[in-house]
């Protein structure tokens, strides 16, 4: 098996909006909740434009796992709000550690921007992955992809 996390580029954007918007409408059904207008406000800006629009944005920094050759999931940091804004897998790919090593990745691209404290907003769905990672809840639930999520910190 081989696994590498390197930064997305303009010809990966047809499988990573792919890749984002299924593993929303497929792995994310305890916060959808398979509500149509909620799945489409969330995978609104993950069609190609979208996508191309987050690679294109400098504020953000895209990256993408890579399992045997194939893209298995998306991540995405904010390092100006120390922030990890994507972190999604292929439902094919699920289990197999992809989503460990991107999460190490992103962490340790907020790192290198002098990150210390990190923050991200967790789906009910990653909420216990997270934990098992070393993030911790701060107390309030967000509304988040028009439902709520749960504001999480770790430090770096
Ligand atoms: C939960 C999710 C992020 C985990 O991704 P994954 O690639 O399947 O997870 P990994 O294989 O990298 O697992 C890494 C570790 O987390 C653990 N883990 C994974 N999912 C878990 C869960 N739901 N509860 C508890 N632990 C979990 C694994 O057991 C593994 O632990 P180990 O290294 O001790 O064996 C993914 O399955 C998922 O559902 N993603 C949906 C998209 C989403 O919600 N993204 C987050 C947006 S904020």
């Amino acid at each position: 098996m081989s696994l590498i996390v390197r930064p997305a580029r303009e010809a990966d954007v047809p499988e990573m909006s792919r890749l984002l918007i299924a593993s929303i409408t497929e792995l994310c059904a305890a916060d959808h909740g398979g509500r149509p207008e909620q799945l489409a406000a969330w995978t609104a800006n993950k069609d190609e434009a979208g996508v191309r629009a987050m690679i294109d944005n400098a504020a953000l920094c895209l990256l993408v796992a890579e399992l045997d050759g194939r893209l298995a999931a998306v991540g995405a940091v904010v390092p100006a709000n120390g922030e990890v804004a994507l972190n999604y897998v292929d439902p094919g790919r699920r289990f197999r550690g992809v989503s460990k090593a991107l999460l190490a990745a992103l962490e340790s691209e907020l790192q290198g921007h002098g990150v210390i404290e990190a923050q991200l907003t967790s789906t009910m769905t990653a909420r216990a992955f997270y934990h098992a990672a070393g993030w911790t809840d701060d107390d309030d639930r967000v509304a988040c992809q028009g439902g709520s999520g749960y504001r999480m910190t770790k430090c770096l």
